[in-house]
C-alpha cells in the first residue's frame, strides 16, 4: 500500500520516508535501499571528497533508473564554516541531482541552481525565524528538525514545530524530523500535518552501515536518559551519546569559547576551528577499537533494539505505520 503526499509526488516516492543525512554514517549501500524501497535517501556531500561524489551520484543516477519509484538528494552545509561548500554544490548541479537539502547558514545559492534545472530544495529549520529567511529564499519545503533528534537538534517539539510551521507557511510542504523511530511515530507526524518524515539514528543500527559495531551497540544499549546535548563539537548543540568520553570533555563551552563564539569577528574562525578538530575525533570513534569516543545520535536510541538490514528496517516502519492506522479507526469506531 502506497501513501500520497505533496513530497512523495515532488520526489516520486511511494512512501513518505526520507532517510536522513548524516555525517560519516550515509553510505551509497545504505541510499540504495533507501531507492529500492520506493522512499528518499539523502547524503551529506561532506561523506565524500569531489571525485568520490561524482561517483556516488553516477552510481545512485543508473541505480534509480531500475525502479518506479524512490529517490535520492543530497545534503549541503551552506554554512561559511564550510570551505568546499561551493565546490560540492558545482559538483551536484553539474550531476543533476534529483533534489538538495541544507542545513544551517543561507540557502539562497542552492535554491538558485538547483531551481535552473528543476531541482528541488527542502531546508532544515529548527524555528520560525529561520523558516521565513527560507521561505523568502523560495525553498520547496522545510525539515522541521525537532528536539530529539540526532545531530543538530531543535529546541522545540515537533508537536508544536511542524503545526507552527504549516499555520505561518500554508504553502510550504513539512518534512518532520527528531525522535521518530517507529511507524506510529510516522503516522503521529501524518496526522499533524506533515507531508513526509526523515529519519536518521534508526539507520545507524543496520548491517548496511558502516560504522563501528561498538557505535552501533552503545546505540542499543542507550536509553532516551544517555543522549545528552553537547556545544563541544560544532559550536551548535548536537545530540550525542553520553559516552565516559563525552563526559569527559564536558558539554558546555567554556567562558572563553563563549565569548569567541558570540563575536561575529571571532566566531566563524572559531567554528572553523572547532568542526575541524572535532571532525578528527568523530572520523576516529567511527572506528572500531577506539576510546575517545564521540558517538551522534537521537533520542530514538530509546526505541532501538535490533541490528537489521535496511530493507526491513523499511518494509516494517511500512507496515507498523499501517497497522498503526488501522488500529486507531478500530479504536474509533469501537468508541463512537
Ligand atoms: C550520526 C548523525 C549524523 C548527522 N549528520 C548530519 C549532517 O551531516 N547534515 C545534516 O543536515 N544533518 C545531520 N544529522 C541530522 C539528521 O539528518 C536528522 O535530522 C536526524 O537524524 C533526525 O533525527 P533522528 O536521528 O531522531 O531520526 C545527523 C544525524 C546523525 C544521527
Amino acid at each position: 500500500m502506497n501513501i500520497t503526499t505533496n513530497i512523495t509526488q515532488h520526489l516520486n516516492l511511494s512512501f513518505p520516508l526520507m532517510m536522513a543525512p548524516m555525517y560519516l554514517v550515509s553510505n551509497e549501500e545504505m541510499m540504495k535501499a533507501a531507492i529500492r524501497n520506493g522512499i528518499a535517501g539523502v547524503f551529506p556531500a561532506m561523506n565524500y571528497d569531489s571525485n568520490g561524489l561524482k561517483n556516488v551520484i553516477a552510481n545512485l543516477h543508473s541505480y534509480k533508473t531500475n525502479f518506479q519509484s524512490g529517490n535520492y538528494g543530497v545534503n549541503i552545509i551552506v554554512q561559511k564554516s564550510n570551505p568546499v561548500f561551493e565546490e560540492q554544490l558545482a559538483v551536484c548541479v553539474g550531476l543533476k541531482v534529483p533534489f538538495f537539502t541544507t542545513s544551517l547558514g543561507n540557502p539562497s545559492i542552492v535554491i538558485e541552481k538547483a531551481h535552473s534545472y528543476g531541482a528541488k530544495v527542502y531546508c532544515d529549520v529548527t524555528n520560525l525565524t529561520h523558516a521565513k529567511k527560507c521561505a523568502n529564499a523560495g525553498c520547496d519545503g522545510f525539515i522541521a528538525v525537532g528536539q530529539g533528534a540526532g545531530g543538530h537538534a531543535g529546541p522545540y517539539t515537533l508537536q508544536v514545530l511542524v503545526p507552527a510551521l504549516i499555520e505561518n507557511f500554508p504553502e510550504i510542504p513539512v518534512v518532520a524530523s527528531g525522535g521518530i523511530a517507529n511507524g506510529t511515530g510516522i503516522l503521529s507526524m501524518l496526522s499533524l500535518g506533515a507531508s513526509a518524515i526523515s529519519m536518521g539514528t534508526r539507520f545507524i543500527a543496520s548491517h548496511e552501515c558502516k560504522v563501528s559495531e561498538e557505535y552501533k551497540k552503545a546505540i542499543l544499549e542507550a536509553g532516551m536518559e544517555d543522549i545528552v546535548l553537547s556545544e563541544r563539537i560544532s559550536g551548535t548543540p548536537n545530540s550525542i551519546i553520553n559516552t565516559p568520553y563525552a563526559k569527559k570533555i564536558g558539554l558546555k563551552q567554556n567562558w572563553i569559547e563563549k565569548l569567541i563564539t558570540k563575536n561575529p569577528a571571532t566566531k566563524i574562525y572559531f567554528k572553523k576551528i572547532l568542526q575541524k578538530k572535532n571532525m578528527t575525533l568523530l572520523q576516529k570513534s567511527i572506528l572500531p577499537g577506539n576510546y575517545n569516543n564521540l558517538w551522534i545520535a537521537g533520542q530514538t536510541a530509546e526505541l532501538i533494539n535490533d541490528i537489521q538490514f535496511c530493507d526491513d528496517i523499511i518494509q516494517q516502519l511500512k507496515q507498523e505505520t499501517f497497522e498503526g492506522f488501522t488500529q486507531m479507526v478500530v479504536k474509533f469506531f469501537r468508541q463512537s
